[in-house]
């Protein structure tokens, strides 16, 4: 092959050199042919090692030049002489890649053609011998690694300049919360879009997506190239997604149906809600025990109360319980921003006419939501609403499970909550008293489970990112959020290269339960090709057009 015919893109198969040193621990180093130029290997792309029992799978780590000759190197020929370039290239200079061995398989021998016969992958316990060859990884060899077609996977993407699609078990996706992080612009919605759209195509469980953004509810124009992006609800219909907005004095655009409106009670504001927004709403530590003291006297009633106290209801309360009138003046008036907030209603809500209990019947059904904030997308609505809700929906589900398991009922189906802006939930201080850090940690002991979406990793409780099922993690800046990515993976050090290797867009490193050995990919575009394969076989609208969720849900009598 001369220097011309290798192009960024080899074809698979191709041989790229010999296996020269290294150690299971440290990884490998291959001697690159001469005709392999450097600067066509990328880091994290995929390499099979020919041993001689096993074949190895694995991920160039590396790029570095070497010389067997030091004169070469201390007496470079001049930068036009190519012709001694190409006499010293391959022999006293040379290109090499560091791999890391990621899975061992079993050779395949040259009788036994079908890959099925063949075992599955295994950890990798041993390296192959000096000299072993190294190929650029073939289709039949990811075939054997990663999931098959089918209706237990979905494709995710492809790897680094190969067009072979990559498969996630879906299943296995399922069964854990699940995490997308990146900074800001990397792709991490759209990603989640096409996570989503595996979810929901393949029913392997109801989705509620907290929409702070509305990216997912309503159709929208990308902010790059302008192309319309479709909404989950134009992509399964009526009967498989329901859209709630919050109730709101400004007029919703026409573009913005909804199937139902959230109004929130102060009796359904509960103090870990407040708790959670201590920092929004500038509280100090007392004002939590004042709460408390205040719910001991009043009950689920204690907020609304509290906002109607006149300065003497305060003294006598204060009195009666022996608590700071100051305190209690100052929670009422920072407590009052809530009622600023249009969707908070001071009526008191019944659970019959809730819509929280609405929104939960509908995902009980089986129906996804998409929850969008519209013009309340600030932080405020969007932690308030969010807490409240899944606090309800983890009460009814745990509800659920323990009547199942003693027999009554069946279990509610599994349930993946999708939120945006996760550390505000997970931070090491709020993980503790929210629902969100009793699901991340609990697995999926109540068959509900998260799918996070964040640009500051390191700002998450490490022990609820310890229990992250599947990382998928676009382009990081910062240090701290790369170090948190890496955090518990065993010999995670030649990752932290390929993570800083990512693309600024579209492109991230899988790490968890749901893949076998972390892998690169150019994440799926959404396009017309994925909405095609979304909606084939007629996963989209089944209700007649207007039919709307609401009518398939009818609340009982309280
Ligand atoms: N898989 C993809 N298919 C098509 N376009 C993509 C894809 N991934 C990223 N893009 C492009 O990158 C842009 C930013 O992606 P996205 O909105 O998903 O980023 P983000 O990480 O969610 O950003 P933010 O933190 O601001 O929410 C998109 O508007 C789109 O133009
Ligand atoms: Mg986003």
């Amino acid at each position: 092959m001369s220097w011309d015919s290798v192009g960024s893109t080899q074809p698979s198969g191709t041989r790229l050199g010999v296996v020269t040193e290294g150690s299971l621990t440290k990884g490998l180093t291959a001697r690159l042919d001469p005709a392999c130029s450097v600067e066509d290997m990328r880091v994290g792309r995929f390499v099979k090692i020919q041993g001689e029992q096993h074949d190895f799978f694995c991920l160039i780590t590396d790029v570095m030049l070497g010389a067997s000759n030091q004169q070469a190197t201390e007496d470079p020929p001049a930068p036009g002489d190519h012709f001694l370039r190409e006499v010293l290239s391959g022999t006293a200079i040379f290109g090499s890649i560091a791999i890391q061995p990621m899975l061992m398989l079993e050779k395949r021998p040259v009788d036994r053609v079908d890959p099925d016969e063949l075992g599955g992958p295994r950890p990798v316990r041993t390296i192959p011998t000096h000299f072993a060859p190294v190929d650029v990884a073939r289709e039949d060899d990811f075939d054997r690694v990663f999931a098959k077609p089918g209706d237990d996977s979905w494709e995710i993407g492809t790897p680094r300049d190969m067009d072979i699609p990559i498969r996630l078990d879906l299943d296995r996706l399922a069964e854990r919360s699940n995490g997308v992080f990146g900074k800001s612009g990397s792709g991490k919605s759209m990603l989640t879009r096409v996570l989503l759209g595996g979810l929901i195509r393949r029913r392997k469980a109801v989705n509620l997506i907290f929409d702070m953004h509305s990216e997912y509810a309503w159709p929208r124009e990308d902010q790059r190239g302008g192309a319309r992006v479709k909404s989950l609800k134009e992509l399964f219909g009526n009967s498989r997604v329901a859209v709630y907005g919050l109730v709101s004095r400004r007029p919703r655009p026409r573009s913005w149906p909804v199937d139902g409106e959230i109004r929130i009670g102060l009796n359904e504001i509960d103090i870990d809600d407040i708790a959670l927004l201590a920092d929004l709403l500038n509280l100090n530590e007392t004002a939590v025990e004042t709460s408390y003291l205040l719910q001991g006297r009043f009950g689920d009633g204690w907020l609304a109360t509290l906002l109607d106290m006149a300065p003497a209801d305060i003294k006598a309360f204060c009195e009666e319980v022996n608590a700071h009138a100051a305190a209690v003046s100052a929670l009422a008036r920072k407590l009052n921003q809530l009622l600023q907030l249009d969707f908070v209603t001071r009526d008191y809500v019944p659970r019959s006419s809730s819509s929280i209990e609405h929104v939960i019947r509908t995902l009980e059904q089986g129906s996804n939501v998409a929850l969008a904030f519209g013009h309340e997308s600030q932080l405020l609505p969007y932690m308030l609403v969010a807490n409240v809700i899944t606090r309800r929906i983890y009460a009814r589900w745990t509800d659920l499970t323990h009547a199942a398991d003693a027999g009554e009922g069946a279990k509610p189906p599994p349930l993946v909550i999708t939120v945006e802006e996760a550390h505000k939930f997970l931070s090491p201080s709020a993980a503790r008293h929210t629902s969100f850090g009793t699901i991340a940690r609990e697995l999926r002991k109540f068959n509900v489970t998260l799918l996070v979406v964040d640009q500051r990793p390191s700002g998450i409780d490490p022990e609820v990112l310890s229990q992250i099922g599947t990382r998928f993690t676009c382009q990081l800046n910062d240090d701290h959020d790369i170090e948190a990515m890496l955090a518990g993976v065993s010999g995670a050090g030649h990752l932290r290269s390929v993570l800083a290797s990512l693309d600024s867009q579209q492109e991230a490193m899988l790490l968890g339960h749901a893949v076998p050995m972390p892998v690169v990919v150019k994440v799926r575009t959404i396009d017309d090709q994925f909405y095609e394969a979304v909606t084939a076989g007629g996963a989209g609208v089944v209700f007649p057009a207007g039919r709307r969720a609401t009518d398939l849900v009818s609340l009982p009598d309280d």
